[in-house]
């Protein structure tokens, strides 16, 4: 296994170190991660993974790089560790609109270049993350995709449709989430106790999408089996359409591409 470093060991570069470390994709000595403030990752160094705020050391001793800065400072990162770059090197870049043309271009190298919208299930290893690649070979693009596919489920996706994967796919979790909390409220109206409204409501949804993933079904059809003619179901989804429920969603998810095409 080849050596990991994840230049900003924030939120999504600390979730994506465990992940790895949990799924065994690589040893924590196989780890190197950065941040200026080093103490926050002291967790993982009491596990054994390298850590400090020297980007050009860690890019030194590894062989995938993954940039997990914020996308203002993706630039400024690699623009300091251009001199320690080779091409055995694999740049993955999870920023958010920066395109592997720029990555590239700041990197002034012919490099295997990689962009990953993974979404923050990542910390327990259920991510969809989408993966696109520039100049990887089928090795690489397979390494990078297994890599993924240890922290939930990678699919590959042409670079243009990117953005619409981080609507999507990152975006996506919060849309659910307060899915999850609507019904919950709902529940509660209903006469249940926040608690147990939220083990309902949570396992209903993670019922439904596994439903979806193992029977490989369209909703449409499953909605079709809980629906009695003149029932309660039909009746209560027929009222939620009336007052707008999945053309709410659609202009949501229509938004926030607008928002992010910007
Ligand atoms: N969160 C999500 O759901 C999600 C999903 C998909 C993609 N993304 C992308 O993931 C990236 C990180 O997002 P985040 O939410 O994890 O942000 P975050 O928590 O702010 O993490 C960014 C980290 O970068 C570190 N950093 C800043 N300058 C650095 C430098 N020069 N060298 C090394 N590390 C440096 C910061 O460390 P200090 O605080 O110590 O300065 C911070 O820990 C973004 O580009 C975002 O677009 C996020």
């Amino acid at each position: 296994m080849q050596k990991i470093a994840i230049l900003g060991g924030g939120n999504l570069g600390q979730a994506i170190a465990w992940g790895l470390l949990e799924s065994k994709s690589c040893t924590a000595e196989q780890l190197y991660v950065t941040r200026n403030r080093v103490e926050r990752l002291n967790a993982l160094k009491e596990e054994g993974v390298k850590v400090s705020n020297n980007n050009l050391e860690a890019v030194q001793c590894s062989q995938i790089i993954i940039l997990a800065v914020k996308p203002y400072k993706i630039l400024d990162v690699l623009d300091g560790i251009r001199l320690a770059l080779t091409p055995e090197h694999i740049i993955v870049s999870v920023a958010t609109g920066i395109t592997t043309e720029q990555i590239l271009s700041a990197a002034q190298k012919e490099l295997s270049v990689f962009r990953a919208m993974p979404n923050t299930a990542i910390a327990i290893r259920e991510s969809i993350t989408c993966i696109c690649a520039k100049n990887a070979n089928e090795t690489e693009r397979q390494k990078i995709v297994d890599l993924f596919n240890n922290l939930g489920q990678a699919v590959e996706i042409q670079e243009e449709l990117m953005e619409a994967a981080t609507v999507l796919g990152a975006c996506g979790i919060a849309y659910v989430l307060r899915f999850i909390r609507a019904m919950m409220q709902g529940g509660i109206e209903i006469g249940f106790g926040a608690e147990i409204a939220s083990t309902i409501a949570t396992q209903t949804v993670k019922g439904a999408a596994e439903l979806l993933i193992k029977g490989g079904k369209h909703p449409e059809e499953e909605i079709d089996k809980v629906t009695t003619p003149k029932g309660c179901t039909i009746s209560g989804l027929n009222e939620m359409e009336h007052r707008g429920f999945s053309s709410s969603l659609i202009k949501g998810i229509l938004n926030s591409y607008q928002k992010i095409e910007k």
